[in-house]
């Protein structure tokens, strides 16, 4: 090993370990080896209706790519969540839930969310749901949203949750594209001590959404608000009239399970569909491993079930492993910076997992509060999203993790159903800042920029996978030329990442962040494009850029340059209302941090924006602006300089 700064296994991680490092080493072997002994073995760990005799059928070719895992098997997702559960683990809590208001909690068993997921799915029947029909779930963090994603999988609908940060534009766009005739919401959700207006913002989505039949609305807040006769219901009214007695339908392996919507570089927002058996299989799978989680422990990942973390680290993993996991409504710095911790105290949390922009403005909010919580139940702690720098790391690792504690830093994504890249607790000693190893059947390989496969151990370049894993979505929902264009057309054979990312001599992988035009804002994946088309869809503005820079807490920051329409003024009030359009437009996450005035942007002769540019000079580097002299207007570089923005 290298003499970089490493961290081996503690001695308690070593002793309870599910996979220690020489069977880590073996059955990695294996699983690039024999991938159908390997993943028919790991299948055994769900229950089917129907064991799959077919394991993997899969081709990168392009542009014939087609994935298929365990093709011939049957089983239902809340089957394996809940039923087989009930004989040994009834009474176990599945879900505990906190609250954004300090003091309020719940809780419910393993039969009890049973009941519960098996009366919303009669609800959905009973209001014309079908298999195979899309259901939209825009709803906050309440346990009543992984009932409704249950349900939707119990009778075998496909659900498509929308984080509750996105406007309402946001909304009608993926309502549109799959087509949903239903959406589930609730009247207003809670966080950080504030309202949102769910039910609002889809009454205003509607207006621009043709086809949608019926809104079941989930009391939370219990505020009034408008309920259109014919179109809207109320969830409590509707579940008093079925009963809870809904048996699950059986599905082939590979019937769609969930579409999550997700930013690229180009375009609107992708539908990554992924489906049944494998997305379980591995989700489960990474989910009892990579946390080496171990039967009576509690879980909490503190991401927002509007995101794949949430989706298959607060619902599906967890809940296949008849584990208990932590559902949190509020935000870490409500009302002040200790909550979180107050919160695994209170609830005794073993296993804590959340993202670096969390670890940073915990960080920045001075370690005492950390520090007043000895947190003795702890025992693992997760880093997810983006990539945590070295420093963040060595904070979480003594002031939340008190030195005792193991750290995974997990490289995924949204495509890939579960993690990709992280240390085996107790196997894999790790090295701030890496997200270490890949997981079994992953084969990851580093290009040059141009496609050339580095062989060499030590290699940096862009981050490739070799062959398919069970989690790998299918499809673009709709689109399948997309995904197919997306992923495999770059390097052919291979499924492109988009993240940029080093190898050391240790065989280690260090994530460097995405090469494409796909900014990462406080672990929100958000496109340039997206902001761009936000902002010129403006009446002022004629033509807009937009490119990230290194921020403090976020990780990224959204720097936008804005020509305004010939004559248009520009003004702080105007930066203001842009600001706000973007939010309206978009969604919080997208609020520019900086919008600087450009009366022309850097374009080459054919009228291609030079983004590398504007990089720089939003990153304050201009000594790298590299060479200017085959644009159109080089003059335009200097005026962009004189003027670019330091303060917001
Ligand atoms: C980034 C989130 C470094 C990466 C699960 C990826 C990371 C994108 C890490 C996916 C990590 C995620 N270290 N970078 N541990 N985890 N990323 O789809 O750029 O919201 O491509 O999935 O987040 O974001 P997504």
């Amino acid at each position: 090993m290298s003499d970089q700064l490493l961290f081996q296994p503690s001695a308690a991680a070593v002793a309870r370990t599910h996979i220690n490092a020489a069977q880590y080493a073996e059955l990695y072997e294996r699983s690039i080896k024999d991938p159908d002994g390997f993943w028919a073995e790991q299948a055994k760990r769900l229950d089917w209706i129907s064991f799959p005799t077919k394991i993997k059928n899969t081709t990168y070719e392009y542009p014939n790519v087609s994935i298929k895992w365990y093709e011939d098997g049957v089983l239902n997702v809340s089957a394996n969540c809940l039923d087989r559960h009930l004989a040994t683990r009834g009474d176990q809590t599945a879900i505990v839930w906190e609250g954004d208001v300090p003091g309020t909690d719940d809780k419910v068993t393993y039969r009890q969310l049973h009941e519960r997921v098996c009366r919303f799915a009669n609800v959905l029947k009973a209001n014309g749901v079908k298999k195979g029909d899309r259901v939209t779930i825009y709803m906050p963090m309440v346990i009543d949203t992984a009932v409704a994603m249950l349900a939707c999988a119990r009778i075998g609908a496909v659900h498509s949750v929308i984080f509750g940060g996105f406007s309402p534009d946001s909304i009608a766009g993926r309502v549109n594209d799959c087509g949903s005739k239903i959406i589930l919401t609730a009247d207003e959700g809670r966080r950080g001590g504030k309202t949102i207006a769910l039910k609002k913002n889809v009454d205003e989505a509607l207006a621009k959404v043709e086809g949608v039949e019926r809104v079941i609305v989930v009391k939370v807040t219990g505020n009034p608000v408008n309920m259109q006769a014919g179109r809207d219901v109320w969830y409590e009214e509707e579940a008093a009239k079925v009963d809870a007695d809904c048996p699950p339908e059986p599905m082939n392996a590979e019937d769609p399970l969930f579409i999550l919507y997700t930013s690229g570089s180009t375009g609107k927002p992708k539908g990554v569909l992924h489906t049944t058996g494998g997305y379980l299989v591995y989700g489960s799978l990474t989910h009892q491993l990579s946390f080496d989680y171990q039967d009576g422990e509690v879980f909490w990942c503190t991401a927002d079930v509007g995101w794949i973390t949430g989706h298959t680290y607060i619902v599906y993993g967890p809940l296949a492993n008849g584990a208990t996991t932590l559902m949190f409504e509020g935000i870490p710095s409500y009302p002040d910076a200790s909550r979180l911790w107050q919160v695994v105290e209170k609830h005794k949390v073993n296993i804590f997992h959340t993202a670096p922009t969390a670890i940073r403005a915990l960080m920045g909010a001075g370690s005492e509060f950390a520090d007043k919580h000895d947190m003795p139940t702890l025992r693992l702690l997760g880093t997810v999203g983006e990539p945590i720098n070295p420093e963040a790391w060595l904070w979480y690792h003594k002031h939340v993790g008190k030195e005792r504690c193991e750290i995974v830093d997990a490289w995924w994504q949204t495509e890939t159903g579960g993690h990709m890249i992280a240390p085996f607790p107790g196997a894999i000693p790790t090295k701030p800042g890496s997200a270490t190893k890949p997981f079994f059947g992953v084969q990851p390989a580093v290009l040059s920029p141009e496609g050339k496969l580095q062989e060499q151990t030590k290699a940096e370049g862009v981050l490739v996978i070799k062959d398919s894993w069970p989690g790998q979505m299918r499809s673009v929902y709709g689109d399948h030329e997309r995904f197919v264009e997306t992923y495999f057309s770059q390097y052919k054979g291979y499924y492109f990442t988009g993240d940029g990312c080093r190898r050391d001599e240790d065989g280690y992988y260090w994530i460097t962040g995405r090469v494409d035009d796909v900014l990462n804002v406080s672990g929100h994946r958000l496109g340039t494009a997206e902001v761009e088309s936000a902002l010129v869809a403006h009446p002022k503005v004629s033509e807009a850029a937009v490119v990230g820079f290194p921020h403090d807490i976020k990780g990224q920051g959204i720097y936008c340059y804005v020509t305004l329409m010939a004559g248009e003024p520009s003004s702080d009030d105007l930066r203001a209302e842009l600001r706000n359009w973007v939010r309206k437009e978009i969604g919080p996450i997208a609020s520019p941090d900086f919008i600087q005035w450009a009366p022309g942007l850097p374009k080459t002769r054919s009228g291609k924006i030079m983004r590398r540019i504007l990089r720089k000079v939003a990153e304050n580097d201009f000594g790298a602006l590299g060479d200017t002299s085959t644009l159109a207007d080089p003059a335009v570089v200097d005026d962009l300089i004189a003027n670019r923005q330091n303060k917001p």
